[in-house]
């Protein structure tokens, strides 16, 4: 398969890219390297990656900008880089992409356990995995050339101990990425992989 994979030099990203490019040919588009670059919050951006990338049989997104933060302090700006990077941004790759998979393709996006397992401070970080996951399985009701679904990863262990934390609740970045594989070479379609269940 042809594969476009978008956020390919992030901690799941990297982990997807190894994956699928052991078996399908892989484009990546980046925001700051890539075969293409593109930015997530930007709508033209994304047009013109489309249409510089041309026809694929997956589309792959591993990003999506959303931040932690107290909810009696978090100001619009951090509601509003949630909504139109993360949501918006991955909404815009099946608005503007979808006339570039090809039939029988897919396009697999990112959301997050903190929709379902919400934690102190991830109200707009839950806020967009929510509605992403709704956004998925509204859409593939109206969607019948190809598959879309979401990937909900758990925190990843990378990611923890980046972040100082304890890593045995987490799920390595490379079992994240099987959750990935599976999207695009199943037949699901509108629904949300839970990365454990895939490990
Ligand atoms: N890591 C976790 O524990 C975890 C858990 C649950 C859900 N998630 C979700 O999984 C996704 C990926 O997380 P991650 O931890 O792998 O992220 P990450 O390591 O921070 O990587 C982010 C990726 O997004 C790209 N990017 C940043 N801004 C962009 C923009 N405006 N347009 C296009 N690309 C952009 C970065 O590209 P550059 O390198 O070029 O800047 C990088 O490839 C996110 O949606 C996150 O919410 C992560």
């Amino acid at each position: 398969m042809k594969i476009l994979l978008i956020g390919a030099t992030g901690t799941i990203g990297k982990a997807v890219a190894g994956r699928l490019a052991e078996n399908h040919e892989l484009i990546v588009a980046g925001y700051s390297d890539g075969d293409v670059i593109v930015d997530l919050g930007n709508t033209e951006s994304i047009r013109s990656m489309f249409a510089e990338v041309g026809n694929v049989d997956a589309v792959v997104s591993t990003v999506g900008l959303a931040n932690f933060g107290p909810f009696d302090q978090l100001p619009d700006d951090e509601y509003q880089l949630a909504l139109s990077n993360k949501l918006m941004g991955q909404i815009n790759l099946v608005r503007l992409g979808r006339g570039y998979i090809n039939k029988g393709g897919s396009i697999t996006l990112t959301s997050g356990v903190l929709s379902r397992e919400p934690m102190q401070g991830s109200v707009a970080v839950s806020m967009v995995n929510g509605a992403l996951e709704s956004f998925v399985k509204a859409a593939a009701l109206e969607l019948d050339s190809f598959r879309l679904n979401a990937v909900s990863p758990i925190f990843v262990k990378e990611t923890m101990a980046m972040m100082g934390m304890d890593t045995a609740s987490g799920l390595s970045a490379a079992d994240t990425a099987k959750a990935y594989v599976a999207a695009v070479t199943g037949m699901m379609h509108g629904i949300t992989l839970d990365a454990p269940a895939y490990v």
